[in-house]
């Protein structure tokens, strides 16, 4: 590929009137990432020089939302037109640089495609990324000119003579099949020529990109293209079932690589991906799980029907089984989760851990082979290996204005509906009695309770209902 520099004009400066919604439309999030941000990361893939971003309506918004302080911010107060969005990006542009144009709300568009596009511009002023669709309605169409080009061995070789918007179209024109992406790449000096040149002499009285078609080939340009190869690349969303659709699309890709590294997917169009994630070997991943933000998952791990991971690291041989949620957590090796467990953010399981239906742990850390099987809650606790903790137990971690550490030692045995009122120490090998409530801390290796003493009461009867 040539030497010369990329600049990157991403126009946003759409109303997204059929999103019917009070967030700008590239704003709206396609697994998890805003759709202006698909297009920018794509431009950063393409380790372009500059990316200038052209908004409109909601800008402050967008400002905020994208925080990224090196993308150059273009306003277009009004929207003239695609022509004059571009016009509005044009201070930073160099003549010597390669201009690829691309839209905020096209999330699919990848670098493999754009690359092509740029080695199909070549030397060139010019390329269009085009596409041959069944049902062309609404997009502009490429017109080629076939005089004295009989030779040639299809008409996608014929050359470019201009691009007619569907509301300009003849009724011959509006049977073409190839259609404009909108995507285009120029050369930096032409691209300021051209766009000087450009009116609002049409159907629609805007200022149309795609007059730089015909302005080129005017000058004698040839016009290259690249014709995409997978249609849904150039898909652009203007409404929530659009949204919907392209959702799924990216979902179908991203299961269709991890499975293509060997993950096995119950059913691939049951899972979400909204991040990234780093897999092992033999990994198994049942319907329905949510994975968001940076997850990794080690060899020969399940995870069970229905469950959320968000921002986790679980190790080898783990077993996560059905609907748990586990947040900013770490999952030793061999730990059995499940089902209906909560890991909140912060907590630490080392090896070979249980945690059982509704327990919810947070900020903790387990040391090896403790067990937490039943209807717990573990806050602000230090445990160390090989405890049980009984059905029903609470940490007791919070006085209404501060938060208290439980520390509970090696192999100790807590009772069940025990609760521990931090902040409190219960040493190592010590057995705390079901049903206690202990606000003071128990010694190690011996016997501590607090429940109150059984009673059996002579003489009571069990109330009956009057028979009549
Ligand atoms: C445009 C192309 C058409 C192509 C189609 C592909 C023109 C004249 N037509 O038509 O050939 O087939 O895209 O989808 O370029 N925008 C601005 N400011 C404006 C106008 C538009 O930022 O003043 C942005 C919009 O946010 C949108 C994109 O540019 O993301 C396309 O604009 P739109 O008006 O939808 O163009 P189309 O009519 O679809
Ligand atoms: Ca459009």
């Amino acid at each position: 590929m040539s030497e010369t520099q990329l600049q990157v004009i991403i126009l946003a400066a759409g109303k997204g009137t059929r999103m019917y919604s009070s967030k700008p439309k590239v704003l709206h999030e396609l697994a998890g990432k805003p759709l202006v941000q698909h297009v920018v990361d794509c431009a950063r893939a393409l380790n372009a020089e500059s990316i200038s971003l052209v908004y409109g309506h909601g800008g402050e918004e967008v400002k905020k939302t994208l925080s990224d302080e090196t993308l150059i911010w273009c306003e277009q107060k009004e929207q003239l037109g695609t022509g004059h969005a571009v016009q509005q990006a044009m201070d930073s542009i160099s003549d010597s640089a390669n201009v690829l144009i691309l839209y905020g709300d096209v999330p699919l568009l990848s670098k493999d495609t754009l690359e092509q596009l740029l080695q199909a511009k070549g030397e060139q002023s010019i390329a269009l990324l085009t596409a041959n669709l069944e049902n062309p309605v609404g997009y502009g169409r490429i017109v080629r000119n076939s005089e004295n080009n009989e030779t040639a061995e299809s008409q996608l070789d014929w050359p470019i003579e201009r691009i007619v918007e569907e509301k300009d179209a003849s009724g011959l024109i509006k049977q073409i099949k190839e259609i404009n992406s909108g995507v285009m790449v120029v050369n930096g000096d032409k691209l300021k020529q051209w766009l000087a040149k450009i009116d609002n002499n049409n159907a629609q009285g805007e200022y149309y990109l795609t007059d730089l078609i015909e302005l080129a080939v005017k000058e004698g340009e040839r016009v290259n293209s690249y014709i995409v190869f997978d249609n849904k690349e150039i898909e652009g969303i203007n409404n929530k079932i659009q949204l919907a659709d392209l959702e799924r699309e990216y979902q179908k890709r991203q299961a269709i690589q991890l499975m293509t590294q060997g993950v096995t997917l119950k059913d691939p169009q049951r899972f979400d991906l909204r991040g990234e994630l780093e897999v092992g070997q033999d990994v198994i991943i049942d319907i329905n799980v949510i994975i968001e933000g940076q997850c990794k998952i080690g060899n020969n791990t399940q995870i069970g029907a229905n469950t959320i991971l968000k921002n986790v690291i679980i190790g080898d041989n783990v077993e996560i089984l059905e609907n748990c949620i586990l947040e900013k957590s770490q999952v030793g090796n061999k730990c059995c989760i499940g089902p209906f467990a909560r890991l909140r953010p912060e907590t630490q399981l080392e090896e070979k851990v249980k945690v059982g239906n509704f327990v919810e742990i947070k900020k903790s850390h387990i040391e090896k082979a403790s067990k937490v099987n039943h209807l717990s809650y573990i806050g602000d606790t230090e445990m160390g290996e090989n405890v049980n903790i009984g059905a029903g137990t609470i940490t007791c971690n919070y006085d209404g204005a501060y938060k208290h550490v439980t520390k509970i030692g090696d192999n100790a045995f807590i009772g069940s509906n025990t609760a521990l009122v931090a902040p409190i120490e219960i040493g190592h090998g010590a057995t705390i009695g079901a049903g206690s409530t202990l606000n003071k801390n128990a010694k190690e290796e011996k016997l501590t309770f607090s429940r109150a003493p059984q009673k059996m009461i002579n003489g009571w009867k069990r109330p009956t209902k009057n028979k009549t």
